[in-house]
């Protein structure tokens, strides 16, 4: 069996077959994934048996996993694997990408499916590297310069007067230890030199200007982001597993499912201080995330080698 990886859609997705990640992967398989992931960020396994060891055991061929999340508990008695459960809420019907808010996000990110809707509950995964090369050359250069501070502790979820007492402790916990850290706004990654938009959600100002000035340029980067052509809509069906490389991506998962059982499985892998396109690292003004994740070592992007 020889594996096969097949575009889903021009500038993100593909489908990996002829192999079996439940098993420990050689050399050579794991080289020929992370490639796939480097160009098409996102990866879909169909029929992948995994429990969460083995999806566990297969991350981890890409660097450390994470704990579940900073501030949000895991699944009981596995403290690496985050429940993504309609049950929990259904807050991540926002662009964003995984936990920007701390120094070094997850590098990857990994979702199983183990209860999926019978209509909706789709994920949409867009590539932050086409926004970028779609931006106008006046605008990419504008980008180049900014910063952005990213923070939990803002209402993304819903509207103040909208909330319940349910969704009161699950925002409590969730900004139970408070965030701000200032990342590029354009990330060079570490392994291919791509440049991409790196926003999303958690990016609540830029800095130098005002909120509503840095709303306006957040919004329109953002544009760019999720324009339909660089959006891979992904359909669940049950016991697939699909990473994407949350350097280089932003998701959202759709509310559209009526209050449905969804239940993905996350596990995260952990990842390096972002790096902008002078070589300046992302930097913490507020909270400390060592509980969290181990910082990933830096690599020599093929354009600084
Ligand atoms: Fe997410």
């Amino acid at each position: 069996m020889s594996i096969e990886i097949s575009k889903i859609t021009a500038s993100i997705g593909a489908r990996v077959s002829g192999v079996d990640i439940s098993q420990p992967l050689d050399e050579e398989t794991y080289d020929a994934l992370r490639e796939a992931l480097n160009t098409h960020k996102a990866l879909v396994f169909d029929d992948v048996n995994l429990d969460d060891e083995t999806q566990q055991a297969f991350v981890r061929h890409f660097g450390d996993v994470t704990a579940a999340h900073p501030t949000v508990s895991s699944v009981a008695g596995v403290p690496n694997v985050l429940p993504v459960d309609s049950e929990r809420g259904r807050a991540a019907n926002h662009w964003h990408t995984d936990v920007t808010f701390v120094l070094n996000p997850p590098q990857a990110t990994s979702l199983r499916s183990i209860t999926i809707p019978p209509y909706g509950g789709e994920t949409l995964i867009a590539s932050s590297a086409a926004a970028y090369r779609g931006l106008p050359e006046t605008l990419r250069q504008f980008a180049d310069t900014l910063w952005a501070e990213h923070t939990n502790d803002y209402d993304y979820a819903v509207p103040d007067e909208e909330i319940d007492d349910e969704q009161a402790t699950q925002r409590a916990q969730f900004t139970s230890i408070k965030y701000r850290t200032v990342h590029p706004v354009v990330r060079v990654h570490p392994l291919t030199g791509e440049r991409g938009l790196f926003i999303g959600g958690f990016a609540q100002r830029i800095v130098g200007l005002s909120p509503g000035e840095s709303r306006k340029i957040l919004d329109l980067l953002q544009a760019y982001v999720t324009r339909p052509e660089n959006v891979l809509r992904h359909r669940w069906s049950e016991n697939q597993l699909v990473v994407f490389d949350n350097r280089i991506t932003q998701h959202y998962a759709i509310d559209n499912y009526d209050g449905l059982p969804r239940r993905l499985h996350r596990v995260t892998v952990a990842g390096d201080v972002p790096v902008g396109v002078e070589g300046k690292e992302s930097y913490s003004i507020e909270g400390d995330a060592s509980h969290y994740t181990s910082v990933a070592a830096p690599v020599a992007t093929p354009a600084a080698a």
